[in-house]
């Protein structure tokens, strides 16, 4: 029988994409699924097509009425709404509020609307859609790289500060994935996500495999593992390559 057999789930920003690939995966698995999206119309048609209750809306606010439709107790709570939010030092402070609202607050306002039942009953799983950005960097996305490194942050955090009362976290730290997000990506999307992209379904799947083997760190791209390495231990090499990498995307004319 599926570890999330019967369990209440929501998945955030599943109106399209990877959520929508997570939440058919769970309704798949057996589980009770709230999709939930800012658009109602996208929220509504992934819901009937898999049997789920839709909660439209922000995904920093729903955690409570979602609860209510899973009858009391949500078991799993999949942070993945995100904005791409591309550009420099001088994107508008209105692109910055926005990418730490919705990539770093609406993670953190929806544990701190979880923890109090979970810890409680000594169980509850939080997934977070973060993105190998998190990890390394996006080029052309500042606003993202820098939200994303503060979404894995705050995984990391929840983890170790909760593990040993029975809370499991797990970070999907995918780099390209064929969704509107990475037609929305450009010039640099194509550059640097799309030869090795992947589908949501990928993802979806290397979330299971990681909830089976209970990893925190679930990376659909393996590859992934060795650039961070790489980063970790010769920052100054790294950057150079870095430095390539976007050097050549600005050789594109963006
Ligand atoms: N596509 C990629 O290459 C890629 C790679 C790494 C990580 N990610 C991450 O995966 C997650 C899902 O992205 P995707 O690629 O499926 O993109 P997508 O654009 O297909 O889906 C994102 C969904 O989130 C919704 N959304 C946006 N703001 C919201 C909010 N405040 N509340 C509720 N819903 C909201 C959008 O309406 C959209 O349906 C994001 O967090 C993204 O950063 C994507």
């Amino acid at each position: 029988m599926s570890t999330v057999q019967g369990a209440g789930v929501v998945v955030t920003g599943a109106g399209g994409g990877i959520g929508a690939a997570l939440a058919r995966r769970f309704a798949a698995e057996g589980a009770r699924v709230v999709v939930n999206d800012i658009d109602p119309g996208r929220t509504k048609a992934v819901a009937d097509e898999i049997g789920a209750t839709a909660v439209p809306g922000d995904a920093s606010g729903i955690v409570d009425e979602a609860r209510e439709a899973l009858g009391g107790t949500v078991d799993v709570y999949c942070a993945n709404a995100g904005l791409a939010s591309p550009g420099d030092a001088f994107a508008g402070e209105d692109v910055w509020a926005a990418a730490w609202d919705v990539n770093v607050m609406a993670h953190v306002r929806a544990a701190r609307a979880l923890l109090p039942d979970w810890l409680e009953r000594g169980s509850g799983r939080f997934v977070s859609t973060v993105s190998a950005a998190g990890l390394l960097t996006m080029v052309g996305a500042a606003p993202y790289s820098v939200s994303k490194h503060g979404a894995y942050a705050f995984a990391e955090w929840l983890s170790l500060t909760y593990r040993h009362r029975g809370l499991k976290v797990h970070a999907i730290c995918p780099q390209g994935v064929r969704t509107d997000m990475l037609t929305a990506a450009g010039s640099a999307g194509e550059l640097v996500l799309a030869p090795t992209a992947i589908e949501p379904e990928d993802v979806a799947d290397a979330l299971f495999e990681g909830i089976e083997a209970d990893r925190f760190l679930i990376l659909p791209h393996p590859e992934v593992a060795g650039y961070y390495r790489a980063r970790a231990s010769d920052p100054e090499r790294w950057l150079n390559n870095m430095s390539h990498i976007h050097q050549k995307w600005e050789g594109t004319g963006q």
